[in-house]
């Protein structure tokens, strides 16, 4: 099938694919998301399949504004209410599933992850689909999310109707998956919003899922994922970072990405990151993606082991599938 590039201005055009049952990708606050319409069996079917998606990983479903989740599922709990009234973006919950959501969007299980995104594309998009749409990241199983379209259109041309060729999405990693509970937020998934400011915004205590611990963590954090094409490995954060680097990198095809070091300290092959949180998780994806291009190796300087970098942390560990130096 040809890979149909959609303006910000087509959104027409790509409700009535969804509508016919097709599969668009379309940007969100986080990622780019690969949209079909949550209610037709045949449409979700084909997102695990263009993915190459373990049908044992279950989808977040998409909805064009809190009112319209609230009629749809009306049985939401309060104390979720509440928590989606505080926190409007980067942030899915999850929830028992409705039975108008086929099982297979949530991998047959009796919860269904929902979530409205702050990107106003999204919403006129989802609104203009007239239908909430099942949207995983929109990359191919097991690698980096897309935060760019072309990234989108690289990884997934011939295989979906279209993708919307809008900006580069705003925050670039995906959102905090987390379930409520009467007194406390189970962090599923960590993500967008880290768990200090779903303390804060809330009140509430905040624990994140552990292996072996009571509270499960999503499904879609037991497989591969974020992979480069190349082996990947993490440089422990501490005083030494960057001769540690330099001493690794002697003799490699390596390209290290960097934050707190200088180009000059690792150049020639070097992708720069940012200075803080939100400047390094609106690049870091990409920054995977460009340095993959001939290396037989990326090294990524690691990052403080504080609350705020908790999100970049996990995703550094499992893109470099726990290799640390
Ligand atoms: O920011 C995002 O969340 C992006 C944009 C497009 O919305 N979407 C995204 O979807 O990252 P995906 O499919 O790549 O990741 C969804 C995560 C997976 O880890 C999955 O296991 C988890 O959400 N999840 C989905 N339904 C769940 C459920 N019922 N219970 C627990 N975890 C669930
Ligand atoms: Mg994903």
């Amino acid at each position: 099938m040809e890979t149909q590039t959609l303006s910000a201005d087509d959104i027409e055009k790509g409700a009535a694919i969804i509508k016919a049952g097709g599969l668009v990708a379309f940007p969100t606050e986080t990622v780019y998301g690969l949209g079909a319409d949550a209610t037709n069996l045949s449409a979700v079917m084909k997102i695990f399949d263009v993915k190459g998606r373990p049908a044992q990983n279950p989808l977040i479903v998409h909805f064009e504004s809190l009112d319209d989740l609230f009629v749809r599922i009306p049985e939401i709990d309060s104390h979720t209410k509440n928590v989606l009234l505080k926190i409007k973006e980067a942030l899915t919950v999850v929830i028992k599933r409705p039975k108008w959501i086929p099982a297979m969007v949530s991998a047959g299980l009796d919860t269904v992850a929902v979530r409205v995104p702050s990107c106003e594309f999204a919403r006129s998009f989802i609104k203009t689909c007239g239908t909430p749409l099942a949207a995983p990241s929109a990359n191919t199983s097991g690698r980096p999310s897309s935060t760019r379209w072309q990234q989108v259109y690289v990884d997934l041309k011939g295989k979906i109707d279209a993708v919307f060729s809008c900006e580069p999405t705003r925050i670039g990693v995906e959102s905090t998956v987390i379930k409520v509970l009467e007194d406390r937020i189970a962090v599923l998934r960590l993500g967008g919003i880290s768990t200090a400011q779903l303390n804060k915004a809330t009140g509430l205590q905040v624990v994140v899922a552990q292996a072996g611990h009571e509270i499960k963590a999503s499904p879609g954090t037991q497989f591969k994922h974020y992979a480069p094409t190349c082996r990947m490995v993490v440089a422990k954060y501490g005083q030494d970072m960057t001769q540690r680097i330099q001493e690794y990198i002697k003799g490699k095809k390596a390209t290290v990405i960097f934050w707190q070091g200088n180009a000059a300290d690792y150049s020639p092959n070097v992708v720069y990151l940012g200075k803080n949180f939100q400047e390094i998780a609106h690049n870091f994806y990409s920054a995977i993606r460009a340095a993959e291009w001939g290396s037989e190796v990326i090294v990524c300087e690691g990052f403080p082991e504080t609350a705020e970098y908790e999100t970049l942390n996990e995703r550094a560990a499992r893109a470099a599938e726990g290799n640390l130096i």
